[in-house]
């Protein structure tokens, strides 16, 4: 496999052209295809990645390391609370150090005002790509994820109808980097996308200005609503999820009075039954069970949870490949 993006850093997919990530695409398949059938995709021999985490993971991690385990090379996970960072080692040091031992830095940072700011003056001093595992805005890696599993389910993907819906949770106030990336994204691929979301739990207006630019530029459209209901009305695709109240209130409080006056706004089946018969529920996981879907969505027929989940390893290794390659 040609790395044919050899050293470009994967922080947003805004700064990746929609024919790039068609290649990524491409790849993702071509890897997962290759992986159900056990065949050699040793394109990473000796190439080693480092994979920061400020937070908790399961997906991301994981993806990563098996990944770059199944292309050859060799993930190191690094808890950050156990580096000198911790000590308050800059970002460009740490960059400069860890690009001189290895091939590939990834970093997960979701800190509210920080989490972006950290990858780029990573990106700005280190001498490999710098790969985004989410931060405070972003979360490319799921988003092209999430793509890939719409694009298999739905092969057309213009004018399918996209509802992004606000959901009630109480694990913890969760970036806003997955609806962010989603409502970008999805208009790029000629999607309706509805974003929906009780009052108070709103998006950068820089974004919702981007998305409606993206929109017009793709022959999708993008439409934001605070009516649950209606957003669920005849969707293709929904995507009910939380995200923290980051925009208007900084505070890192989970439970507020706000938050609780929401608890309506649930993906039950009652919800899915006002959707396309054939409506598809998708979640980046970990789901709040019980607050955010009920069980028997979550669990259900119209669920391809697991099929997302699964993309993430097939995309991840398809970034990797892709930047961190020489042959
Ligand atoms: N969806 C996702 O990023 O999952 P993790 O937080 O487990 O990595």
């Amino acid at each position: 496999m040609k790395p044919l993006y050899k050293g470009k850093h994967f922080i947003t997919l805004e700064e990746w052209s929609k024919s790039e990530i068609d290649v990524l695409l491409a790849t993702s398949k071509q890897l997962k295809a290759d992986f159900l059938n056990n065949k050699d995709t040793s394109y990473l021999q000796n190439k080693v990645a480092f994979l920061m985490f400020f937070e908790q993971s399961t997906r991301t991690r994981n993806s990563m390391e098996a990944g770059i385990a199944q292309l050859g090379g060799t993930g190191i996970f690094l808890d950050t609370s156990k580096m000198q960072i911790s000590h308050g080692e800059s970002a460009k040091d740490t960059a400069k150090i860890l690009s001189s031992y290895g091939h590939g830095i990834a970093c997960r940072n979701c800190f509210w005002g920080v989490g972006n700011k950290y990858l780029r003056e990573m990106a700005d001093n280190s001498s490999v790509p710098i790969m985004n595992l989410q931060c405070d805005l972003y979360h490319p890696m799921q988003g092209l994820a999430d793509l890939m599993t719409i694009q298999e389910v739905f092969p057309k993907t213009d004018n399918l109808k996209v509802s992004i819906i606000w959901a009630y949770a109480t694990t913890h106030k969760k970036p806003i980097s997955v609806p962010l990336t989603q409502i970008l994204l999805f208009p790029r691929y000629g999607m309706d996308v509805t974003l929906a979301y009780p009052e108070g739990y709103d998006l950068p207006e820089w974004a919702i200005e981007k998305a409606k630019k993206n929109a017009s530029e793709s022959g999708g459209s993008f439409r934001i609503t605070h009516d649950m209901e209606s957003a669920y009305k005849d969707a293709d695709v929904v995507i009910p999820k939380n995200w923290g109240s980051w925009v208007t209130n900084q505070s890192t409080e989970v439970v507020d009075d706000l938050l609780e006056s929401y608890k309506s706004w649930k993906c039950t089946e009652a919800m899915i039954s006002l959707a396309s018969p054939n409506v598809k529920y998708m979640h980046a996981l970990p789901a709040d069970r019980g607050n955010e879907v009920e069980d028997s969505v979550i669990d259900g027929v119209h669920s391809i949870v697991y099929q997302e989940a699964e993309n993430r390893l097939h995309t991840a290794k398809a970034v990797m490949a892709l930047t961190m390659g020489d042959k």
